[in-house]
């Protein structure tokens, strides 16, 4: 197999992109070209925004990084450490990685502790709020979403980049359409309009398979932890990405159509329009947090009940 664009032999093969086949140089190059792409097509962000990218440790959010960075995008970085450390210490090593990353390429990188400021992993979080074990993901979940968000408002951040890539938005949606759900469907997308104080929200890298953003990490060696969450083992999200991987294999591209050609419907109008949508927001009299309920923001509540458990 050759490169299309020189001809020499090709490193990456792709059946699901019209059987594009490019050499490590020039894959190197096309993902970032893309990226640009889709940036512009979703307007995303500007030259003059200044962009928070949550990094968790792993290939997608690291490559973003680097992808802006080379892109001459101003962007620095998030850390949230979660205290999750269960038979892996997966926290430690993925913030190692964070920090090594940011350091080699002298970027700035904020990290966030969520036991040194609320004064207890997530792990722990989820036991006291759902009184012994349970699956840690919602409660880290929220926890994420708030951090970024307060981190994003008080360091003057005008967009949040996530690293989430096309099989984690096509098994979301796989999720949402199983259920019809009018919540969250419409608002599902690669760009979330900023609002009342809250950043705008981005995930540039929304249309390159999971295994296009492991060839990127690799070619370019970036270090990443391999290893998944291990709270994610046996997670609905995973059954629907094996699921997806197994119609892509016999329908190359299946996965990318699934995605774009639902957001194309969306901007047609399969939904009304966001503003119609969307709920009225309140801040949060705790947080100050915009939320969609008067009264506390889920993350504050979740706190409450930790502390009341805590302490009694
Ligand atoms: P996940 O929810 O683990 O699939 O991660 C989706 C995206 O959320 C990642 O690509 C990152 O941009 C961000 N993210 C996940 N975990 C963290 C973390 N511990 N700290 C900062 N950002 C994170
Ligand atoms: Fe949050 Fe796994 S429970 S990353
Ligand atoms: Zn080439
Ligand atoms: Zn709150």
């Amino acid at each position: 197999m050759k490169c299309k664009s020189c001809g020499e032999k090709a490193t990456v093969y792709m059946r699901q992109h019209h059987k594009l086949a490019l050499c490590k140089e020039h894959f190197l190059e096309w993902l970032p070209e893309q990226t640009e792409r889709f940036i512009k097509k979703y307007r995303m962000f500007g030259r003059d925004d200044n962009i928070l990218v949550a990094v968790s440790g792993g290939k997608d959010s690291l490559s973003l990084w680097d992808i802006l960075h080379r892109l001459g995008y101003k962007a620095d970085g998030l850390y949230i450490g979660l205290g999750i450390d269960e038979g892996i210490s997966y926290s430690d090593e993925s913030h190692r990685l964070a920090e090594k990353f940011a350091s080699e390429r002298g970027l700035k990188l904020h990290v966030v502790d969520i036991q040194k400021t609320y004064g207890h992993t997530i792990p722990v979080i989820a036991e006291k709020t759902h009184r012994g074990f349970s699956r840690p993901c919602s409660v880290c979940g929220v926890t994420k979403r708030h951090e970024m968000n307060r981190i994003a408002r008080d360091m003057g951040y005008s967009v949040l980049a996530t690293g989430h890539n096309l099989d984690d938005e096509a098994a979301t949606l796989f999720g949402n359409t199983l259920s019809w759900s009018k919540d969250f469907l419409p608002r599902q997308s690669p760009v979330l309009p900023e609002s009342d104080g809250l950043a705008r929200k981005v995930k540039p890298l929304c249309r390159f398979y999971e295994k296009e953003m492991t060839a990127y990490a690799l070619l370019r060696g970036i270090e990443y932890i391999y290893e998944e969450c291990p709270f994610s083992v046996g997670s609905t999200s995973i059954y629907y990405k094996e699921l997806l991987n197994q119609l892509e294999s016999e329908r190359p591209g299946a996965k990318l159509i699934f995605y774009t050609k639902f957001l194309e419907a969306k901007d047609a109008g399969l939904f009304a329009p966001p503003e119609q949508i969307r709920a009225e927001l309140f801040p949060c009299p705790t947080c100050g947090q915009p939320t969609s309920a008067e009264g506390q923001c889920s993350f504050c509540r979740m706190m409450e009940k930790v502390d009341e458990r805590t302490s009694g």
